[in-house]
């Protein structure tokens, strides 16, 4: 078993799977299938080797967990606890930081489509930033404002992010951020308010980032603009999800930015990143059971889970390593497939599986960013727990959704 794009503290032990100390299948059987597990001491090695890689290069820099690729207490509690701030998006993401105890001026708001309610709570608990996306933005936190609050502008780095089109957002035709061509003028309007205070600018290129010269082409872009003190260059590192993949590692990734930054923008500006995938990603597997085998034309081996709580495969088309676990055979070529009515509720096709049998154990890794967020009641699935496997324990950091929420919002 290759466990190149497993979670670092993952190993095999007499060739049984072993995350944190815990032994995969044990995880299985006490707290059932499917699972989100995640190594917590990963995580947190991960969390803190992010604000090293940054802060060593650029000590007036910190590190905000994108709070959507895992947006949860828990998880993001995790990493707040590190030193990181939490980048979120939206009232519930809000509401999750604010569990989290973090103190608010470590969070930053975002959002091209921000309510009343999201931009008062943002001003109620005294988040570090707003991030503007647009001019009704400006008109909103004027009017519910009392004070002066410090805003970022999300501008267009006018970058063809090189990743697939649902997460590119660098363009001058995206939905986030204002296009080049209006920058000045917006700044010039936020200046006019006198309940904004205007510290900096934001960009985010994209997600699923592997060229790093796409996030020095966005720096080089905001320095066309006028000089703030404070930048915000989003997140986006892309990440190993197979091992034929290839990604940079943090600190070549935090080399060629905070180069960039001091080259285009200068040595004293404060810098924030955003990373969300990067941070959390690598340190997530996701656990099944094995439902069915079934020998046809092809060999379909179908699990409990599928698209209720892995997207990525029907939104973006993303490969993964599934892998049967705790066995040792033979291999054989199958597809593997989801419990969920539809053809495109498949894995992976044509993957070498050991000896596939009903009840084994199954995982796939580098599953720890955006499988939570977007799982989903797809077919009355009740959406999965995550578990966090650390030092030889496993402790639930959310539970499995239950039959009694599933139905308890229809009011028949
Ligand atoms: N900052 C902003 C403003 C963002 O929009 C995003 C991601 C991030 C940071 C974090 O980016 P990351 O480091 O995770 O690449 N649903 C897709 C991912 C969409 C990402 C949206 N924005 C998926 O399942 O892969």
């Amino acid at each position: 078993m290759d466990l190149s794009v497993y979670p670092p503290n993952a190993a095999l032990d007499d060739g049984r799977l072993i995350l944190g100390g815990c032994r995969v299948a044990e995880v299985a059987d006490e707290f059932g299938t499917p699972a989100y597990l995640i190594d917590a001491a990963g995580l947190r090695a991960r969390a803190v080797a992010f604000q090293e890689a940054l802060t060593s290069r650029h000590p007036h820099s910190q590190v905000l967990f994108a709070s959507k690729s895992f947006p949860t207490p828990s998880v993001m509690g995790l990493i707040a606890d590190t030193g990181c701030g939490l980048d979120v998006a939206g009232l519930g993401e809000l509401l999750a930081a604010e569990r989290t105890g973090i103190d608010p001026s470590r969070v930053v708001l975002h959002g091209n489509a921000k309510s009343d309610a999201e931009i008062a709570k943002a001003i109620e608990m005294g988040v570090g930033y707003i991030v503007v996306d647009n001019l009704d933005d400006v008109v909103r936190i004027s009017r519910l404002a009392s004070e002066p609050v410090p805003v970022l502008l999300r501008v267009s780095p006018s970058v063809d992010a090189e990743t697939n089109p649902a997460m590119a957002t660098g363009h001058d035709t995206s939905k986030f951020g204002i296009p080049s061509h209006q920058i000045e003028d917006a700044i010039a309007q936020i200046r006019r308010e006198p309940m904004l205070d205007l510290r900096g600018l934001h960009a985010h290129v994209g997600s699923q980032i592997l060229n790093v010269d796409q996030f020095e082409q966005a720096i080089a872009s905001l320095a066309k603009l006028e000089r703030f003190d404070v930048y915000d260059v989003g997140g986006g590192l892309g990440i190993r999800y197979v091992p034929s993949d290839s990604a940079p590692t943090i600190d070549e990734y935090a080399e060629r930015l905070v180069s960039a930054v001091h080259q285009h923008l200068g040595t004293d500006v404060e810098l924030m990143i955003e990373p969300g995938r990067s941070m959390v990603g690598p340190n997530g597997i996701t656990l099944y059971r094995v439902v069915t085998v079934k020998r046809g034309v092809r060999t379909h081996v179908a699990v409990d889970g599928g698209m209720g709580d892995n997207l990525e495969v029907s939104l973006y088309g993303q490969p993964f390593d599934p892998a049967i676990i705790d066995k040792s055979g033979r291999l054989e070529v199958c597809d593997v497939v989801g419990r969920h009515c539809e053809s495109g509720d498949t894995f992976v096709t044509g993957h070498a599986l050991v000896e596939p049998a009903v009840g084994d154990l199954l995982v796939i890794p580098a599953t720890g960013a955006y499988t939570f967020t977007m799982s989903n009641n797809y077919n009355g699935a009740l959406r999965p727990p995550v578990v966090f496997c650390e030092d030889g324990s496993a402790r639930v950091a959310v539970r499995r959704e239950t039959y009694e929420e599933l139905l308890g919002r229809d009011l028949r």
